[in-house]
């Protein structure tokens, strides 16, 4: 028997104010620094998806008290360490959950295994483990890197590690690493990829240095730091604001505004892309909430049209190509994403499955190893033609992506395994059909 899809059909104006939920890096860091420090941390507007829920019962596991008060506030009551955890820790489906929590374990002395979903078990943690067995860590593991892995924590040493690939997960283990390292640590990253771990680290009581070299960033982290219980406020989450907004601007009609989206300059590539292709967008309320910048977007209906994205924009929008290249399928001309290889070790491999997603919907796409260009069809009246069962192997990302583009194609597109939204997007569904899209249970695609 077929697995029960989601399918979205043509809808009429999308029209409302929602709020995106809250950021997925920042909530998985508020868990791990608050069951890192010493005290309590509140935390308001947490994202409850399956993802961050893992990182909650992680730190659990690592010996912190982790309280849910209410929707989306949570207390972490922190020992100012890691304990041993009792039984394996499972990180679902996160990338981000497991490879932050190994940085920070490898700093205690203490034996751990890690597991994951079926994608998790499948992704690279060589790209952590490297860094962290430079620093004294040592652990054993599936081969390729691969999980269920488990890791000996304990007596690291300093290290200064130079980014091979633009990662703020990399980055991250290894700041977290840094804490319990004997003389800190050092992470130069010739591309700037999101700031949070920093920043947030910053609002515990560390001392981060952070400089410009020769267009490089280096942030070093000296040792003996003290990580005291803070107040965090979760802003909305870009990544999921794009969903929503992108539907606005293919559906005719439509006007959505999504409040209290976080505006990180190293989050908002994907809002700059939009304009460049004649969105209409327009930011509202900016304000400083907790050290970051956010505000209320708005996107209207526009008839947008191709270009080429820089490479050197990919980390600012790595998660939003998916729903870009949805936006790209209803511009008019060629949409080219270069540089994106990173894409392909994601939750899936998120080249190839927009390629095949895309191309059975009827949209014009040419796969590169590591570039994806897709050829708008908006010429009048002229839809994307849809129609397509698009397998999702698992990936929210590219479920939401797909559901947006039934919305406003001919015929609709339906989706496998919708239940995944959840780890990133908990309330897709009911937010998209408030707004008014047609989004239900599967129906069978035009005959
Ligand atoms: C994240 C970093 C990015 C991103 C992921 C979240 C983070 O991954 O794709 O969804 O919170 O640090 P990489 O560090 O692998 O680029």
């Amino acid at each position: 028997m077929a697995a029960q899809g989601l399918s979205a059909r043509r809808s009429g104006p999308l029209k409302g104010r929602v709020r995106a939920p809250g950021d997925k890096s920042i909530s998985h860091r508020a868990l791990l620094l608050g069951a890192l420090a010493e005290g309590s941390t509140e935390i308001e507007g947490l994202l409850e998806g399956e993802d961050v829920k893992r990182t909650a019962a992680a730190m659990a596991a690592f010996g912190a008290t982790v309280e849910r008060l209410g929707e989306g506030r949570w207390r972490v009551e922190g020992r100012g360490g890691f304990a041993e955890p009792a039984d394996v820790v499972d990180c679902g489906n996160a990338g981000t959950g497991v490879r932050l929590i190994m940085g920070a374990a490898a700093g205690f002395e203490l034996a751990v295994t890690f597991t994951g979903d079926q994608s998790l078990r499948g992704r690279p943690m060589n790209r952590v483990l490297k860094p962290l067995g430079e620093m004294g860590a040592r652990w054993i593991c599936r081969s390729g890197g691969r999980l269920p892995l488990t890791l000996q924590g304990g007596g690291l040493k300093r290290i200064a590690y130079r980014l091979p690939e633009p990662s703020a997960q990399v980055k991250s283990a290894v700041l977290l690493a840094g804490l319990h390292a004997e003389g800190g640590a050092e992470v130069i990253e010739p591309e700037a990829t999101r700031d949070h771990t920093e920043r947030m680290l910053r609002g515990f009581g560390a001392d981060v240095q952070v400089t410009d070299e020769a267009g490089a960033r280096r942030i070093v982290l000296p040792p003996g730091q003290q990580l005291r219980g803070t107040s965090i406020h979760v802003p909305g989450d870009p990544s999921s604001a794009a969903f929503p907004l992108v539907a606005a601007l293919i559906t005719p009609g439509s006007e959505v505004t999504v409040e209290g989206l976080l505006l990180n300059p190293l989050r908002t590539g994907l809002l700059e892309t939009l304009r460049e292709m004649g969105a209409d967008l327009t930011v509202a309320n900016v304000r400083d909430e907790g050290g970051e910048s956010v505000g209320d977007v708005t996107a209207r209906h526009s008839q947008l049209k191709g270009v080429e994205v820089p490479p050197e924009r990919a980390p600012s929008m790595i998660d939003e190509y998916p729903i870009l290249a949805v936006a790209a399928a209803f511009a008019e001309g060629r949409t080219a994403m270069r540089g994106i290889g990173e894409m392909r070790v994601k939750e899936s491999d998120r080249i190839a499955l927009m390629a095949a997603g895309l191309a059975a919907c009827g949209v014009g796409v040419e796969e590169e190893p590591e570039a994806l260009t897709v050829v708008g069809s908006a010429r009048g009246n002229h839809p994307v033609a849809g129609g397509a069962r698009v397998v999702t192997h698992g990936d929210h990302r590219i479920a939401m992506s797909h559901l947006v583009m039934g919305l406003a194609s001919d015929q609709p597109v339906s989706v496998d395994e919708p239940g995944m939204i959840a780890t990133s997007f908990p309330g897709f569904v009911s937010l998209m059909t408030g707004l008014g899209a047609e989004i239900d249970e599967d129906r069978p695609a035009a005959a």
